[in-house]
């Protein structure tokens, strides 16, 4: 696509990519209850994962599949985000370092571009034809409430009182043949919307995208500020405007090469039971509950129609990768925005959701630089909602392997002096400790460990037992053969 026809953020032209890298790995014959949920689970979880494209799903016509795991590996979550091919997680962090700011800074100049056409008008259901069975929406997991069509999706949704257009991702679970619920956590763009409306008894438009270029989940997955349009944070990262085709009924963008855009509204007073479903930290915080549900009167699909597909789980999860990332370069920006020196790394572990242990490297330089790492970390902007475990460890170790970040709190940490505790620090009511705390309102502790070497005994400090890292080089330059590239 030019320039002056927008950006229609075609998936197809994605895979063909991730698939040239040889990321991309085709699935075919598994049953969308359950099997294809758990077969993602586990690809997930190994150590390099590759996107699956499950075609020939069992009930379905050949050609209406479902993709995962897009987001989950450098090489990918690189060529999503425009930045060129890396397969080095330290790396893809450093490219991102500094690039939020400088895209929210230039998204005023990406408007979306409305055309007249796209490939998401292929195929329409109208009125009593809409069947979103008729789409191999998966059970991800054996707990879960009903089928979620939506969990890589963005979804579309205008203001009340103004003409601001927020796309955000929220989980979007089938309840029949028309009708689906929407999970909105109060606070997000789309839940402060859908108030003003229901306020107003008036009932609530929204289009909801099920399939496109996986960057438009990322970023409408990501806090982007209030007021501003997800589309406009998605132009500035392309370099050119999303080209979006308004909803024959209700108006609302949606990008001209979707693959599935269900169109409808909410009406006032339409809540029903909706979840359970798991959450960004591996549980089940909460059980079902009421949430809004949209009618859905109007389906465009393009010819054999992919899902997009990115369920949470127990991390590592389909998108606890590029969390990790995204929140790792946040964080990074953070502690240097707050005079933070010689920070050598930032990692926000996806065991934690990204969230909830985070740890950051540094070349200590004075005394009490650890604990003021550590605290700015736990405390930022970025990183206070539900931060649980803060770690500050040397220059030394890799602050994203765990092996060696638990090496440090294990052997460089005197625990009555090197921990310190936040009492009654933000939280969540999704925190799965909350069940236990005695709070009124979502707090939780959290601590900071300095798990540097003491800054006051650097000098006579314990040398590491381990051969030094010219050796290292020279020997396994050498002995290729035996240890491997
Ligand atoms: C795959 C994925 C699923 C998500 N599911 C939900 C959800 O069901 N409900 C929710 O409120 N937020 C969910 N989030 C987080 C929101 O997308 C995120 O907070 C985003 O900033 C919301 O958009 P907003 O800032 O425009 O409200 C999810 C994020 C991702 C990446």
């Amino acid at each position: 696509m030019s320039a002056a026809r927008g950006n229609p953020l075609d998936l197809r032209a994605w895979l063909d990519q991730a698939r040239a890298l040889g990321e991309l790995k085709d699935v075919a014959g598994a049953d969308w209850d359950l099997e294809l949920g758990t077969i993602s689970e586990l690809n997930v979880k190994r150590s390099h994962p590759r996107a699956l494209l499950f075609d020939r799903i069992q009930g379905y016509p050949a050609g209406y599949r479902v993709l995962t795991c897009s987001t989950a590996s450098p090489a990918r979550l690189a060529s999503i985000l425009r930045l060129g091919s890396e397969r080095d997680h330290r790396a893809l962090v450093q490219k991102l370092r500094g690039q939020p700011a400088r895209w929210q800074a230039r998204a005023q100049d990406f408007a979306p571009l409305e055309v007249a056409q796209g490939p998401v008008l292929e195929n329409v259901m109208n009125g009593a034809e809409v069947d979103l069975f008729a789409f191999p929406a998966p059970r991800w997991h054996e707990r879960d409430g009903g089928r979620y069509i939506g969990t890589g999706c963005m979804v579309v949704t205008r203001d009340y009182d103004s003409d601001w257009v927020n796309v955000g991702t929220y989980r979007v679970m089938i309840h029949d043949r028309n009708h689906v619920g929407l999970d909105m956590i109060a606070g997000k763009h789309g839940a402060i919307q859908y108030r003003k409306y229901m306020q107003a008894d008036k009932p609530f438009p929204v289009c909801i995208v099920i399939g496109a270029d996986p960057l438009g989940y990322l970023v409408s997955g990501i806090e982007v500020p209030f007021g501003m349009c997800e589309y406009n944070y998605i132009g500035a990262i392309l370099g050119e405007p999303v080209a979006v085709v308004a909803g024959g009924l209700n108006g609302l963008p949606m990008p001209a090469a979707a693959e599935i855009v269900l169109e409808g509204w909410a009406a006032p007073g339409d809540e029903r039971i909706e979840g359970p479903f798991g959450e960004f930290h591996g549980y089940y915080p909460g059980k079902a509950a009421t949430a809004p549900a949209v009618r859905i009167e109007r389906v465009y699909f393009r010819g054999d129609p992919i899902i997009v597909g990115s369920p949470p789980a127990k991390p590592p999860n389909d998108y606890s990768y590029s969390k990790a990332v995204m929140r790792s370069a946040l964080l990074f920006d953070a502690l240097a925005a707050a005079g933070v020196p010689d920070v050598a790394g930032v990692w926000a572990h996806e065991i934690g959701g990204a969230r909830m242990f985070n740890v950051v490297a540094i070349k200590q330089r004075y005394a009490g630089h650890a604990r003021q790492a550590g605290h700015i970390l736990n405390q930022c902007g970025v990183g206070a909602y539900l931060s649980r475990y803060s770690v500050v460890v040397d220059d030394d170790i890799d602050p994203s392997n765990l092996q060696e970040v638990m090496w440090a709190v294990a052997t460089r940490t005197d625990p009555a002096i090197d921990i310190d505790i936040i009492q009654r620090g933000m939280g969540s009511k999704n925190d799965p400790m909350a069940i236990a705390y005695p709070y009124r309102a979502p707090f939780n502790s959290k601590a900071i460990i300095d798990a540097c070497r003491p800054f006051d005994y650097l000098a006579e400090f314990p040398a590491v037992a381990e051969a030094s890292k010219p050796l290292q080089e020279t020997v396994r330059a050498k002995w290729k053969h035996v240890l491997g590239d």
